[in-house]
């Protein structure tokens, strides 16, 4: 049986790392078979994209968007798909919606889904909620602050995380409250998921 494709979203800063490592540890605590991965990737362009991130390596700001979709495309072949015919669950540290939420920035939101055309559609995206004070004193102790990661950035990617559920309303999204403990979140999400997928039993 092929398995789900379950994307964790939010601003930086909102949880969403700390929430899909808490679903997976919780579903193989289940012997639920499951994959946490993430994007970008720890593939080749995934590694490129980091180091733009990091400011290791610059790249003009419009051209991120390609490396993006690029990266989407090489780490759903490689490494979802391939999981999912495996009947897994794969559970990844964002995924498309974070380039709508980033990209449009710069891009227009016909372009990113134009570009998204022949990119598969996670069967569930929680999209973290936080407000920006919690999202920033949670980002605080970071050494650097990423590429995306000032205010104004921030307030404007959030304002689009806020819209994307109208945006895109053919996208399974669900908005989920972070601004509470992580195990409050993540009783939550493992509620959401088995509500819409019944893993458990
Ligand atoms: N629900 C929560 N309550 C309190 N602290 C939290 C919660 N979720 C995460 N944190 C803490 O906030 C910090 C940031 O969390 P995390 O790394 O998961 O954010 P993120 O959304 O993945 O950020 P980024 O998108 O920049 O990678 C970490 O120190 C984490 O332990
Ligand atoms: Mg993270």
């Amino acid at each position: 049986m092929q398995g789900k494709y379950i994307a964790i979203e939010g601003p930086d800063g909102s949880g969403n790392t700390t929430l899909s490592r808490g679903i997976v540890q919780e579903l193989e605590q289940k012997d639920v078979p499951v994959i946490w991965t993430n994007e970008p990737s720890s593939r080749p362009i995934g590694r490129l994209i980091r180091q733009c991130l990091s400011h290791e390596v610059s790249v003009d700001l419009s051209a991120m968007l390609y490396l993006f979709v690029a990266d989407r495309v090489d780490h759903y072949k490689k490494v979802v798909q391939p999981a999912l015919e495996e009947g897994r669950v794969v559970v990844t540290d964002r995924s498309l919606i974070s380039t709508f939420c980033y990209q449009t920035l710069i891009h227009a939101w016909y372009f990113i889904q134009e570009l998204h055309k022949e990119v598969t559609i996670p069967d569930l995206v929680i999209v973290l909620e936080v407000p920006l004070a919690v999202a920033e004193a949670r980002r605080q102790g970071r050494e650097k602050v990423e590429l995306y990661e000032r205010k104004p950035t921030q307030e404007a990617v959030a304002s689009n995380y806020r819209a994307v559920g109208n945006m895109l309303p053919q996208y399974p999204i669900v908005y989920l409250n972070g601004d509470r403990s992580k195990q409050a979140v993540l009783d939550d999400a493992i509620r959401l998921i088995n509500d819409k997928f019944q893993l458990l039993r």
